[in-house]
């Protein structure tokens, strides 16, 4: 059975074998080679420069966790762009932190224009802080990030959070250079990895902010996460065997190893630019299916996240379609929150190759032009 929901995703049989290997201590030697082994590569992943002053960390929780850590001592306020069903979970953790919270809120399926985020943050500002999902898993709508940068440059004191959870390692971060001040990812969307562990990153000016700050958590506290991280020393004991499959993964997609048989060879940025390249023929590739097919995206064109399709069912029956498919041995997802039923989503993220993409959409096409669906 192949896996082509939004997460989690294929793991390569290389990756899960990493998680098989004898454990260690986690005060170890071999524990510090393996932080050190992964910290260069993450650096790549979140496109900072080597000069780079912005911190990497890994911490043992599901995205989630980081949703909440992002948001200790960042002050009082709070804009949350709503625009589906995870930017909706951000907004409601923010509330029960106690944070002032302001929405703006676009339809499920939509991205806010930059326009409307200043206009936001001009007329209902200041504000400490503005919390995005660059990639909404939940309607595959991704939020073009220089437009939300070149507006944040205007609004000095506002910390931009940016959730990557399904774009990180899919599309490219370029953390440094939008201005971007905390970004996180759990492991099994683009990442391709079991799930369990995030990925976060952290500039100067959000550890400047928040480190004297109160932070009424232990756990999920990102400066504690941050600097247990740079001393190679977890401050709670972590998901081992995820270290180990997140540090041959990162090397792996730096080597080019996961890309076609064309780009091998590309090594280093070069090959996470390739890795982002094959996610976008990727989207090309489903959209082009679609529209054979009379079917539409829920999101508009230049919303188009490279990682999740989300399409609108039309005449289908998500349930019936979804079975026929799976039936034939791949497992796609229904719509999420607001869109269940009304649209069905495809991952086509991570290490699934194009040519595995091409045989789904040949077995679509075969359940499209010989099952009953309506
Ligand atoms: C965009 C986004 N943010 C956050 C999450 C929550 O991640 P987790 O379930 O790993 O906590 C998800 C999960 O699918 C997601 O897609």
């Amino acid at each position: 059975m192949k896996l082509w929901i939004p997460g989690p995703t294929e793991v390569r049989a290389e990756l899960l074998a990493e998680c098989a290997r004898p454990m260690i201590g986690h005060r170890s030697d071999a524990m510090v080679k393996l932080h050190e082994r992964i910290d260069p590569h993450m650096r790549s992943a979140f496109g900072l420069a080597e000069s780079s002053p912005s911190r990497v960390a890994v911490h043992t929780c599901s995205a989630t966790g980081l949703m909440e850590a992002a948001l200790h001592g960042v002050g009082r306020r709070a804009l949350c762009i709503v625009n589906g069903s995870f930017s909706k979970r951000w907004a409601e953790i923010a509330t029960l932190l106690g944070l002032e919270v302001t929405l703006l809120k676009k339809a499920f399926g939509e991205a806010a224009s930059p326009d409307e985020i200043d206009r936001a943050l001009t007329e209902q500002g200041p504000f400490d802080a503005l919390t995005l999902i660059s990639n909404e898993t939940s309607t595959g709508v991704r939020t073009p990030l220089a437009g939300v940068a070149a507006v944040l440059r205007k609004h000095p004191r506002t910390l931009w959070l940016v959730d990557v959870v399904s774009y990180l390692a899919g599309m490219p971060v370029d953390f440094d250079t939008h201005g971007i001040d905390f970004a996180f990812a759990g492991t099994q969307k683009a990442l391709a990895l079991p799930p369990g562990l995030t990925v976060l990153c952290a500039s100067q000016r959000y550890l400047e902010r928040v480190r004297p700050a109160v932070r009424r958590s232990y756990y999920l506290d990102a400066v504690r996460v941050i600097d247990g991280h740079a001393e190679r020393k977890t401050p709670a004991t972590p998901c081992i065997p995820l270290y180990f499959a997140l540090a041959r993964q990162l090397e792996d997609i730096s080597d080019g190893v996961t890309l076609p048989e064309f780009d091998r060879g590309l090594r280093g940025a070069a090959a996470w630019r390739a890795r982002y390249a094959k996610h976008e023929r990727m989207q090309r590739a489903t959209e082009a299916w679609a529209t054979k097919h009379g079917l539409e995206f829920v999101p508009a064109p230049e919303h188009r996240s490279w990682t999740v399709a989300c399409i609108r069912k039309g005449a289908l029956d998500v349930a019936k379609f979804l079975a026929a498919v799976k039936q034939r041995g791949h497992t796609l997802s229904n719509g999420y929150g607001d869109l269940k039923d009304l649209s069905f989503r495809i991952g086509h993220m991570g290490d699934h190759t194009e040519a595995d993409l091409a045989r789904l959409l040949e077995v679509c096409d075969e359940v499209l032009a010989t099952v009953a669906l309506r």
